[in-house]
């Protein structure tokens, strides 16, 4: 039951800071379009301003819970290595803490990566996490 809850929580924090990477990389990257310098500038920190209130604390939420799920789930390394399960489980935590360690830095620590240009990389790390996710089961 433990394992459930957490998987949920592990779930919605995936939603949350995956969804803002969404909506800012196929949605929000388009306002330039519609919008002057000035009013984009004004309507992304609008938005920006309660992103920075959920979605850190999301991505350490899904960092934690995933550290959890992989305490479960991972098993022991048989004698002809790792399964394809493990490997891909842990290409995914990997990422997965690329991410939060990557996200707490810049956030918390003031410390901004050598290139800051958009958030095309994490977005790029969800959407290969969300699709090891699933199909680390099929294997
Ligand atoms: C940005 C970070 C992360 C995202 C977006 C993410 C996303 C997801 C998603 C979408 C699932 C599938 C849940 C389901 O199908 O019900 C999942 C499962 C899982 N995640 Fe993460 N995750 C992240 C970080 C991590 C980290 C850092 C770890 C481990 C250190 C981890 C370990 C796991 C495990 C073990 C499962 C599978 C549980 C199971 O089905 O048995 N995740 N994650």
């Amino acid at each position: 039951m433990l394992f459930i809850i957490i998987k949920t929580i592990h779930l919605f924090a995936a939603f949350i800071y995956g969804g803002f990477l969404i909506t800012d990389n196929l949605f929000l990257n388009k306002m330039p379009r519609t919008l002057n310098e000035e009013e984009h500038k004004k309507a992304r920190e609008s938005f920006m301003m309660f992103v920075r209130k959920v979605v850190p604390p999301s991505l350490i939420v899904a960092v934690i819970t995933g550290l959890y799920l992989i305490s479960q789930v991972f098993g022991t390394i048989g004698e002809d290595g790792m399964s394809h399960f493990q490997m891909m489980l842990s290409l995914k935590a990997f990422l997965g803490i690329w991410l939060g360690i990557r996200g707490f830095a810049q956030v918390y620590l003031k410390i901004q990566p050598l290139v800051f240009k958009s958030h095309v990389l994490p977005f790029a790390f969800v959407v290969t996490i969300i699709f090891l996710s699933q199909f680390m089961h099929a294997f």
